[in-house]
């Protein structure tokens, strides 16, 4: 018996131990739960913090470029941060089902962790607009989809009436609970590097995101004595930038379905966010957003249209950024979710067809 625990003990030094607990387990001080609150969770959380050399070189003077991969939560976005919370509050208070309006990761996470927490899911989709990977999860993930012959905007109107008139938990970003979860991506930014960036740049779309990384930076300055807070800077689609133009946008368009939105619900939480951090909200065409796409994937990342506009921002902004400067771009989805659009848009050579022959590949590869 002794020998074996000693081989066993011996084995295990070989591990590297690790484990997370999944985002509320490992904040939860700094998060409104309780032991009464049900943890609902897949492990979200704890994303790589990636250094871009390309983009680091592409903006020159000494600027470290990362990337907050979220789109390596369990559904592939950064919504599982607060769908754990959303979801496991809603539990704790008793609720049955909940509902959403969705351009589609909303859809897929809400529709994951009510199936891990037992509860029944209502998803509302714009007819069309949403990308096929993000339909797939809703569907697996055993949502009742409801698709409108309307806008996002409009889908959202519609489940926050619902959801005042029924016994229904909307779990949009108005719902308080999902900006508590998201904001631990700043607390995880933190943590790796050990202070804030000087800028962070990431997508808009209802502003729920900007607002929640805002709050977990601010928090974690209040506990971390001496951490500088980040300029923030947001950034959406020309054919969808109500936050950029400050008006309703009444039919969005963008190739970044997922940001396709007119109306933000976090519109003035947003406007706070811009004034307090002194920072910028900014168009990128879809053009641009395509570039970043690709430019990103070249260094071997990969991930959603919508996501690549925090990059566009950041190379549309090259020649503002201080010398010496740390930029953290937020990598909201992944790129397995809207499969079309890698596809349309790539410079990859595929040939197809080709005779299974050694001479004929030989061929082609030119030896
Ligand atoms: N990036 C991705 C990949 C998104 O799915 C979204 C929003 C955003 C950025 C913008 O975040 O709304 O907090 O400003 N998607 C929502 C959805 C609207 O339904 O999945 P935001």
């Amino acid at each position: 018996m002794y020998l074996l625990n000693k081989i066993k003990n011996k084995l295990q030094g070989n591990y590297i131990k690790r484990s997370w607990p999944g985002l509320i387990n490992a904040y939860k001080q700094y998060l409104p739960v309780s032991s009464k609150t049900p943890i609902i969770s897949l492990n979200e959380g704890n994303t790589p913090l990636i250094f871009s050399e390309s983009l680091s070189n592409l903006i020159g003077s000494n600027t470290k470029v990362y990337l907050k991969y979220d789109g390596l939560n369990p559904t592939g976005s950064f919504k599982d941060r607060g769908m754990t919370m959303a979801i496991s509050k809603a539990k704790e208070e008793g609720c049955q089902a909940v509902i959403c309006a969705s351009t589609g990761n909303t859809s897929a996470s809400a529709a994951a962790y009510a199936s891990r927490g037992k509860l029944k899911s209502y998803v509302l989709i714009p007819d069309g607009y949403v990308a096929q990977g993000k339909l797939a999860q809703a569907l697996m993930y055993g949502a009742e989809i409801i698709s409108i012959k309307g806008n996002f905007d409009k889908a959202l109107e519609i489940v926050r009436d619902l959801s005042t008139k029924y016994p229904i938990t909307l779990v949009n970003s108005v719902n308080p609970y999902r900006i508590q979860g998201q904001k631990t991506a700043a607390f995880e930014i933190v943590d790796d590097l050990g202070f804030a960036p000087e800028w962070l740049c990431i997508p808009m779309g209802n502003a729920g995101n900007i607002t929640a990384y805002w709050m977990g930076f601010k928090e974690y300055s209040k506990i971390k004595r001496n951490l500088k807070l980040p300029i923030m800077m947001g950034f959406q689609s020309e054919g969808s930038a109500p936050l950029v133009k400050n008006i309703i946008v009444q039919d969005p368009e963008t190739i970044a379905t997922a940001i396709r939105i007119g109306n933000p619900v976090n519109r003035e939480k947003a406007k706070i966010v811009k004034k307090e951090s002194k920072g910028d909200f900014q168009s990128v065409t879809d053009e641009d957003i395509i570039k970043a796409y690709k430019k990103l994937a070249e260094e071997g990342i990969f991930c959603e249209p919508a996501s690549a506009a925090s990059v566009a921002g950041l190379i549309k902004n090259k020649n503002r950024i201080k010398k010496g400067s740390t930029i953290v771009c937020v990598l909201t989805g992944n790129g397995l979710k809207d499969p079309d659009c890698a596809i349309k848009n790539n410079d990859a050579i595929f040939r197809n067809n080709v005779e299974p022959s050694l001479k004929e590949i030989t061929k082609i590869l030119k030896y």
